[in-house]
Protein backbone atom coordinates (compact mmCIF):
# COMPACT_ATOMS: atom_id res chain seq x y z
CA UNK A 1 0.00 0.00 0.00
CA UNK A 2 3.11 2.42 0.44
CA UNK A 3 3.72 2.26 -3.28
CA UNK A 4 0.44 3.33 -3.94
CA UNK A 5 0.40 7.36 -2.22
CA UNK A 6 -1.68 9.92 -3.54
CA UNK A 7 -0.12 11.76 -6.81
CA UNK A 8 -2.17 14.95 -7.44
CA UNK A 9 -0.37 15.60 -11.07
CA UNK A 10 -1.89 11.62 -11.76
CA UNK A 11 -4.64 12.09 -10.07
CA UNK A 12 -5.28 16.06 -12.55
CA UNK A 13 -4.85 13.78 -15.48
CA UNK A 14 -6.73 11.04 -14.82
CA UNK A 15 -9.59 13.38 -13.46
CA UNK A 16 -9.18 15.22 -17.75
CA UNK A 17 -9.31 11.89 -19.06
CA UNK A 18 -12.53 11.17 -17.28
CA UNK A 19 -14.00 14.34 -17.68
CA UNK A 20 -13.82 13.81 -21.75
CA UNK A 21 -14.95 10.62 -21.14
CA UNK A 22 -18.20 11.84 -19.50
CA UNK A 23 -18.95 14.30 -22.16
CA UNK A 24 -19.08 11.45 -24.85
CA UNK A 25 -20.79 8.60 -22.93
CA UNK A 26 -23.03 10.41 -20.25
CA UNK A 27 -24.61 7.42 -19.31
CA UNK A 28 -21.03 4.99 -18.55
CA UNK A 29 -22.97 1.43 -17.73
CA UNK A 30 -21.08 0.13 -14.55
CA UNK A 31 -20.20 -3.42 -15.10
CA UNK A 32 -22.66 -6.13 -14.02
CA UNK A 33 -20.17 -7.70 -12.00
CA UNK A 34 -20.72 -5.27 -9.86
CA UNK A 35 -24.58 -4.76 -9.92
CA UNK A 36 -26.67 -6.73 -12.51
CA UNK A 37 -28.48 -4.06 -14.80
CA UNK A 38 -32.19 -3.36 -15.13
CA UNK A 39 -33.88 -4.82 -18.10
CA UNK A 40 -37.68 -3.41 -18.80
CA UNK A 41 -39.20 -5.57 -21.23
CA UNK A 42 -42.89 -5.19 -23.12
CA UNK A 43 -44.22 -7.33 -20.07
CA UNK A 44 -41.23 -7.77 -17.38
CA UNK A 45 -38.39 -6.07 -16.05
CA UNK A 46 -35.53 -8.19 -14.95
CA UNK A 47 -33.66 -7.27 -12.03
CA UNK A 48 -30.93 -8.49 -9.15
CA UNK A 49 -32.48 -11.05 -6.69
CA UNK A 50 -33.49 -9.00 -2.96
CA UNK A 51 -33.02 -10.89 0.01
CA UNK A 52 -37.01 -9.93 0.58
CA UNK A 53 -37.42 -12.09 -2.67
CA UNK A 54 -37.17 -15.11 -0.63
CA UNK A 55 -40.79 -15.43 0.24
CA UNK A 56 -42.35 -15.19 -3.50
CA UNK A 57 -39.13 -17.40 -4.77
CA UNK A 58 -39.96 -20.01 -1.92
CA UNK A 59 -43.83 -20.07 -3.40
CA UNK A 60 -43.17 -20.27 -7.04
CA UNK A 61 -40.07 -22.56 -7.47
CA UNK A 62 -41.08 -25.42 -5.04
CA UNK A 63 -44.67 -25.95 -6.86
CA UNK A 64 -44.83 -28.99 -8.24
CA UNK A 65 -45.23 -28.42 -11.50
CA UNK A 66 -42.50 -25.81 -11.55
CA UNK A 67 -39.88 -28.14 -9.83
CA UNK A 68 -40.36 -31.43 -11.61
CA UNK A 69 -37.69 -31.16 -13.72
CA UNK A 70 -35.18 -29.16 -12.46
CA UNK A 71 -32.68 -29.40 -9.66
CA UNK A 72 -34.36 -29.05 -6.46
CA UNK A 73 -34.86 -25.62 -4.95
CA UNK A 74 -34.38 -24.99 -1.34
CA UNK A 75 -37.53 -25.60 0.36
CA UNK A 76 -37.50 -22.82 3.35
CA UNK A 77 -37.02 -18.55 3.35
CA UNK A 78 -34.05 -18.95 4.92
CA UNK A 79 -32.36 -21.40 2.36
CA UNK A 80 -33.70 -18.78 -0.10
CA UNK A 81 -31.99 -16.11 1.55
CA UNK A 82 -28.72 -18.41 0.93
CA UNK A 83 -29.25 -18.43 -2.11
CA UNK A 84 -29.39 -14.84 -3.31
CA UNK A 85 -26.84 -14.30 -0.93
CA UNK A 86 -24.77 -16.76 -2.68
CA UNK A 87 -25.85 -15.39 -6.04
CA UNK A 88 -24.79 -12.08 -5.46
CA UNK A 89 -21.22 -13.61 -4.06
CA UNK A 90 -20.89 -15.42 -7.69
CA UNK A 91 -21.98 -12.53 -9.76
CA UNK A 92 -19.30 -10.47 -7.85
CA UNK A 93 -16.73 -13.19 -8.61
CA UNK A 94 -17.87 -12.48 -12.34
CA UNK A 95 -18.94 -16.47 -13.10
CA UNK A 96 -22.77 -16.30 -12.25
CA UNK A 97 -25.97 -14.30 -12.91
CA UNK A 98 -29.62 -14.07 -11.54
CA UNK A 99 -32.29 -12.23 -12.85
CA UNK A 100 -35.66 -12.03 -10.84
CA UNK A 101 -38.62 -11.54 -13.42
CA UNK A 102 -40.90 -9.17 -12.13
CA UNK A 103 -44.59 -8.77 -14.31
CA UNK A 104 -45.29 -4.68 -14.79
CA UNK A 105 -47.38 -3.73 -12.52
CA UNK A 106 -46.36 -6.11 -9.45
CA UNK A 107 -43.47 -6.24 -6.94
CA UNK A 108 -42.42 -9.66 -6.37
CA UNK A 109 -40.68 -11.83 -8.65
CA UNK A 110 -42.60 -14.58 -10.65
CA UNK A 111 -39.74 -16.56 -11.49
CA UNK A 112 -36.08 -16.93 -12.15
CA UNK A 113 -33.12 -16.77 -14.79
CA UNK A 114 -30.04 -18.00 -14.33
CA UNK A 115 -26.69 -17.80 -16.30
CA UNK A 116 -23.74 -19.11 -15.44
CA UNK A 117 -20.19 -20.04 -17.15
CA UNK A 118 -18.89 -22.88 -18.28
CA UNK A 119 -15.52 -22.10 -19.09
CA UNK A 120 -13.39 -19.35 -17.92
CA UNK A 121 -13.98 -15.95 -19.45
CA UNK A 122 -17.63 -16.84 -20.17
CA UNK A 123 -17.53 -17.19 -23.66
CA UNK A 124 -19.71 -20.41 -23.49
CA UNK A 125 -22.07 -20.54 -20.65
CA UNK A 126 -25.74 -21.98 -19.30
CA UNK A 127 -28.67 -20.91 -18.40
CA UNK A 128 -31.95 -22.25 -16.55
CA UNK A 129 -35.50 -20.53 -16.00
CA UNK A 130 -38.37 -20.99 -14.26
CA UNK A 131 -41.40 -18.90 -14.26
CA UNK A 132 -44.65 -20.27 -12.04
CA UNK A 133 -47.26 -21.82 -13.59
CA UNK A 134 -50.31 -19.44 -13.51
CA UNK A 135 -47.84 -17.14 -15.66
CA UNK A 136 -47.03 -20.01 -18.38
CA UNK A 137 -48.64 -19.22 -22.17
CA UNK A 138 -48.76 -15.22 -21.44
CA UNK A 139 -45.72 -14.34 -22.87
CA UNK A 140 -43.37 -13.39 -20.07
CA UNK A 141 -40.72 -16.30 -20.93
CA UNK A 142 -40.16 -14.51 -24.53
CA UNK A 143 -39.90 -11.45 -23.17
CA UNK A 144 -37.63 -12.26 -20.12
CA UNK A 145 -35.71 -15.03 -21.91
CA UNK A 146 -34.40 -12.40 -25.27
CA UNK A 147 -33.26 -10.33 -22.74
CA UNK A 148 -31.15 -12.48 -20.86
CA UNK A 149 -29.55 -14.15 -24.14
CA UNK A 150 -29.28 -10.37 -25.06
CA UNK A 151 -27.22 -9.74 -21.82
CA UNK A 152 -25.50 -12.88 -21.98
CA UNK A 153 -24.42 -11.74 -25.85
CA UNK A 154 -23.72 -8.36 -26.07
CA UNK A 155 -23.05 -7.28 -21.92
CA UNK A 156 -21.46 -10.61 -20.48
CA UNK A 157 -19.86 -12.03 -23.93
CA UNK A 158 -21.44 -15.28 -24.16
CA UNK A 159 -20.77 -16.83 -27.44
CA UNK A 160 -22.44 -19.99 -27.13
CA UNK A 161 -25.37 -20.47 -24.55
CA UNK A 162 -26.22 -23.96 -23.83
CA UNK A 163 -29.28 -25.41 -22.12
CA UNK A 164 -29.91 -28.81 -20.59
CA UNK A 165 -33.62 -29.77 -20.67
CA UNK A 166 -35.18 -32.92 -19.35
CA UNK A 167 -36.59 -34.64 -22.53
CA UNK A 168 -39.80 -35.25 -20.77
CA UNK A 169 -39.77 -31.63 -19.75
CA UNK A 170 -42.30 -31.01 -22.90
CA UNK A 171 -42.67 -27.23 -21.84
CA UNK A 172 -39.02 -26.58 -21.19
CA UNK A 173 -38.18 -27.63 -24.85
CA UNK A 174 -40.64 -26.13 -26.62
CA UNK A 175 -39.73 -22.80 -25.27
CA UNK A 176 -36.76 -23.46 -26.16
CA UNK A 177 -37.62 -24.23 -29.84
CA UNK A 178 -39.82 -21.51 -29.85
CA UNK A 179 -36.81 -18.99 -28.72
CA UNK A 180 -34.44 -20.29 -31.68
CA UNK A 181 -32.26 -22.15 -30.02
CA UNK A 182 -31.06 -25.62 -31.79
CA UNK A 183 -31.07 -28.57 -29.96
CA UNK A 184 -27.96 -30.61 -30.59
CA UNK A 185 -28.48 -34.26 -28.88
CA UNK A 186 -29.49 -35.76 -26.27
CA UNK A 187 -27.18 -36.55 -23.20
CA UNK A 188 -28.42 -40.24 -21.74
CA UNK A 189 -29.08 -39.93 -18.31
CA UNK A 190 -27.78 -37.13 -17.71
CA UNK A 191 -30.19 -35.47 -14.81
CA UNK A 192 -30.69 -36.92 -11.36
CA UNK A 193 -34.33 -36.33 -10.59
CA UNK A 194 -36.21 -37.71 -7.53
CA UNK A 195 -34.22 -40.98 -7.31
CA UNK A 196 -34.48 -41.29 -11.01
CA UNK A 197 -32.17 -41.03 -14.32
CA UNK A 198 -33.12 -39.01 -16.96
CA UNK A 199 -32.58 -38.10 -20.20
CA UNK A 200 -31.85 -34.45 -21.25
CA UNK A 201 -31.98 -32.86 -24.51
CA UNK A 202 -29.43 -30.01 -25.12
CA UNK A 203 -30.11 -26.90 -26.52
CA UNK A 204 -27.83 -24.01 -27.75
CA UNK A 205 -27.57 -20.50 -29.31
CA UNK A 206 -24.75 -19.44 -31.15
CA UNK A 207 -24.25 -15.40 -30.45
CA UNK A 208 -24.32 -15.01 -34.40
CA UNK A 209 -27.40 -16.70 -35.21
CA UNK A 210 -28.80 -14.91 -32.13
CA UNK A 211 -28.04 -11.50 -34.06
CA UNK A 212 -29.24 -12.60 -37.13
CA UNK A 213 -32.83 -13.70 -36.12
CA UNK A 214 -32.96 -10.45 -33.63
CA UNK A 215 -33.13 -8.45 -37.27
CA UNK A 216 -36.39 -10.27 -37.82
CA UNK A 217 -38.07 -9.99 -34.36
CA UNK A 218 -37.15 -6.82 -32.63
CA UNK A 219 -39.84 -4.83 -34.74
CA UNK A 220 -42.55 -6.99 -32.99
CA UNK A 221 -41.05 -5.95 -29.73
CA UNK A 222 -41.10 -2.44 -30.48
CA UNK A 223 -44.79 -2.27 -31.43
C1 LIG B 1 -39.95 -23.30 -19.06
C2 LIG B 1 -40.90 -22.13 -18.77
C3 LIG B 1 -40.13 -20.98 -18.15
C4 LIG B 1 -41.47 -21.65 -20.11
O1 LIG B 1 -42.42 -20.64 -19.88
P1 LIG B 1 -43.87 -20.77 -20.58
O2 LIG B 1 -44.62 -19.51 -20.34
O3 LIG B 1 -44.47 -22.05 -20.15
O4 LIG B 1 -43.39 -20.86 -22.12
P2 LIG B 1 -44.26 -20.57 -23.40
O5 LIG B 1 -45.69 -20.88 -23.15
O6 LIG B 1 -43.92 -19.21 -23.89
O7 LIG B 1 -43.62 -21.61 -24.41
C5 LIG B 1 -43.77 -23.00 -24.24
C6 LIG B 1 -44.05 -23.60 -25.57
O8 LIG B 1 -44.01 -25.03 -25.43
C7 LIG B 1 -45.20 -25.54 -25.98
N1 LIG B 1 -45.51 -26.78 -25.27
C8 LIG B 1 -46.22 -26.92 -24.14
N2 LIG B 1 -46.27 -28.21 -23.78
C9 LIG B 1 -45.59 -28.88 -24.71
C10 LIG B 1 -45.32 -30.26 -24.91
N3 LIG B 1 -45.74 -31.21 -24.05
N4 LIG B 1 -44.58 -30.63 -25.97
C11 LIG B 1 -44.13 -29.69 -26.83
N5 LIG B 1 -44.37 -28.36 -26.70
C12 LIG B 1 -45.10 -27.97 -25.65
C13 LIG B 1 -46.24 -24.48 -25.80
O9 LIG B 1 -47.33 -24.66 -26.65
C14 LIG B 1 -45.42 -23.23 -26.11
O10 LIG B 1 -45.26 -23.02 -27.49
P3 LIG B 1 -46.27 -21.98 -28.28
O11 LIG B 1 -46.24 -20.68 -27.56
O12 LIG B 1 -45.65 -21.93 -29.64
O13 LIG B 1 -47.61 -22.61 -28.25
C15 LIG B 1 -42.05 -22.58 -17.81
O14 LIG B 1 -42.87 -23.53 -18.45
C16 LIG B 1 -41.51 -23.16 -16.51
O15 LIG B 1 -41.16 -22.42 -15.61
N6 LIG B 1 -41.47 -24.51 -16.39
C17 LIG B 1 -41.00 -25.13 -15.14
C18 LIG B 1 -39.49 -24.98 -14.94
C19 LIG B 1 -38.75 -25.58 -16.11
O16 LIG B 1 -39.07 -26.67 -16.57
N7 LIG B 1 -37.72 -24.87 -16.60
C20 LIG B 1 -36.98 -25.26 -17.77
C21 LIG B 1 -35.75 -25.91 -17.42
S1 LIG B 1 -34.74 -26.01 -18.89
Amino acid sequence: MDKMGYQPNLQRAVTTVQQARTAILPTITPDWRQQLPTLVGARVTLRELKLSDAPALLATMTAEEVARFISTPPDTIDGFERFIQWAQREREYGRYACFAVIPHGMTHPIGLFQLRQLASGFTTAEWGFAIASAFWGGGYFVDAARMVVDFAIDTVGVTRLEARSAVANGRGNGALRKLGAVQEGVLRRAFRKDGRQLDQALWSILAADWRQAKAVWRPEIVH
